[in-house]
């Protein structure tokens, strides 16, 4: 049986924040749910997260992982005492406890996977990992000996001037086996700078420990503050951004793009500078997205442009072109080989195939036709201050710049509109709609003079 323990219950001062630390989001998920995952592989029997700080705040937000089981601890006196936390929990458990601290993110699952096997073919006590690296400091220092088996883990700050040379450092990421570990724990003391309980003393009354360094030491990055959230965010799209490079797109100045681990991109994607894709969004093959776009849980088809543009929650088919500066939210549906130009805003509209919205307009609640041409400045009157209504444009039909369509109101297939016509009435196939003032032209007018 393989159990996991997550350690979450500190406060994470450093972060000087009111959100408990492992809350604190990296992308698309929080640091703690980034610690669950990276236990993908091994598909542990049980996962407990050891809670305290704001505990209520962080099992809300893991309500949705119907596996989890939080466990209590009250005051936070160290990492030993999180673990001594567990010993009620886990009193009929046998086998391999893994514990992680709940503040390293980007951990692989390839990883853990590796430990936990380390751990079992060499029938350890206990396994951790470690790295090299160039600043060690404020991680606790792993000491071996010439079996590569571990004899101390020192903290940063209780460290001697000639131990502080040492740059393996703990990860803060374990397999134990539970029975020994359990036996253990009570010998504990709070023999340190910070009076606390620590987990990593354990290595002192366990026999045989075993340290594995990591190949690629950023993955386990500790998050303490949010200097080092920031620089783990740039591991993590780093990553990301590699994969798709190295899966066909191309990215011009990657520096400046960001991209959910959630994103799935096609072959012969181009994204440009300053262009930022999140959560569910999907892009087809051939597009070209950028500069200056935000794209959020949208599924763009094939070949579709889009510039300088936000969009959300909608759908875009193959050809299209958006922008500069279009906004298209709340569930747009837009068609095939359409265009959506300079300064159009869409909310919840479903538009059909070949129609243009070139210039200056807000189309909400509506539904268009195919080969429509909307004319700059049309305008949906949608909403009449309680309540918002439809307007229905039909096949071929071009409404005329300046015009209003105020709402509810369908207008047929056909139908041309008058610029400047604000229109509150249906309008039927094949004709014309006119609503405004006739032109009036006095001749020979001229200004009274004082
Ligand atoms: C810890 C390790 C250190 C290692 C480093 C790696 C100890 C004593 N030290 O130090 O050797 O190099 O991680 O990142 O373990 N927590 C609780 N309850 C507590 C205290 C902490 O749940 O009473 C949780 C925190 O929320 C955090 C994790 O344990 O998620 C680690 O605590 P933190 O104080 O950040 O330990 P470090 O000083 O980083
Ligand atoms: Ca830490």
């Amino acid at each position: 049986m393989l159990a996991v323990a997550i350690l979450a219950a500190g406060k994470g001062t450093r972060m000087k924040s009111k959100l408990p630390k492992v809350l604190h989001p990296l992308g698309s998920k929080s640091l703690v749910e980034r610690a669950i995952d990276s236990c993908n592989l091994v598909s542990p029997d049980r996962q407990l997260v050891i809670i305290g700080y704001e505990g209520d705040k962080i099992e809300n937000a893991l309500n949705h992982l119907q596996r989890v089981e939080f466990v209590q601890q009250k005051e936070q006196l160290g990492t030993g005492h999180a673990i001594m936390q567990l010993v009620p929990h886990l009193e009929d458990f046998i086998g391999d406890l893994i514990v992680l601290n709940g503040d390293v993110p980007l951990l692989r699952p390839e990883t853990v996977e590796k430990l936990v096997k380390t751990h079992q073919e060499n029938g350890n006590a206990a396994t951790l990992l470690t790295a090299n690296l160039p600043n060690p400091t404020g991680y606790g220092r792993v000491f071996c000996d010439q079996n590569n088996l571990v004899t101390q883990i020192v903290e940063d700050r209780d460290c001697n001037t000639a131990q502080k040379q040492n740059k393996r450092i703990n990860a803060g990421v374990y397999c134990f086996n539970w029975q020994k570990l359990r036996e253990v724990l009570p010998k504990l003391s709070t023999n340190n700078d910070q009076q606390e309980y620590y987990l990593t003393e354990v290595v002192d009354y366990l026999n045989p420990v075993m340290a594995l360094d990591v190949d690629d030491h950023l993955e386990i990055s500790g998050i303490n503050d949010r200097r080092q959230l920031a620089v783990a965010y740039d591991i993590l799209q780093a990553r990301i951004k590699e994969a798709w490079m190295m899966a066909g797109v191309t990215m011009i100045d990657p520096d400046s793009i960001t991209i959910d681990e959630t994103v799935e991109l096609g072959t012969d994607v181009t994204i440009e500078p300053q262009t930022h894709l999140r959560g569910n969004t999907i892009i087809g093959d051939g597009c070209k997205i950028g500069p200056g776009c935000l794209i959020e849980n949208s599924e763009l088809e094939e070949n579709i442009c889009v510039l300088y543009s936000v969009i959300s929650d909608s759908r875009v088919s193959s050809n299209t072109r958006i922008g500069p500066y279009a906004h298209l939210r709340g569930s747009v549906q837009l068609g095939e080989n359409c265009r959506v130009g300079n300064f159009v805003e869409i909310k919840k509209t479903i538009i059909g195939n070949n129609t243009n919205v070139a210039h200056l307009s807000y189309l909400g609640d509506a539904t268009l036709g195919n080969k429509v041409n909307v004319g700059a400045g049309t305008i949906t009157a949608n909403y009449d201050g309680v309540k918002k209504h439809p307007t229905i444009i039909g096949d071929g039909t071009k409404t005329g710049s300046n015009s209003v369509f105020v709402a509810p109101v369908t207008i047929g297939e056909g139908v041309t509109v008058a610029a400047g016509s604000v229109i509150t009435h249906d309008v039927p196939d094949h004709s014309l709609a006119i609503a405004r003032e006739k032109q009036k032209v006095i001749e020979g007018w001229k200004m009274k003079s004082k």
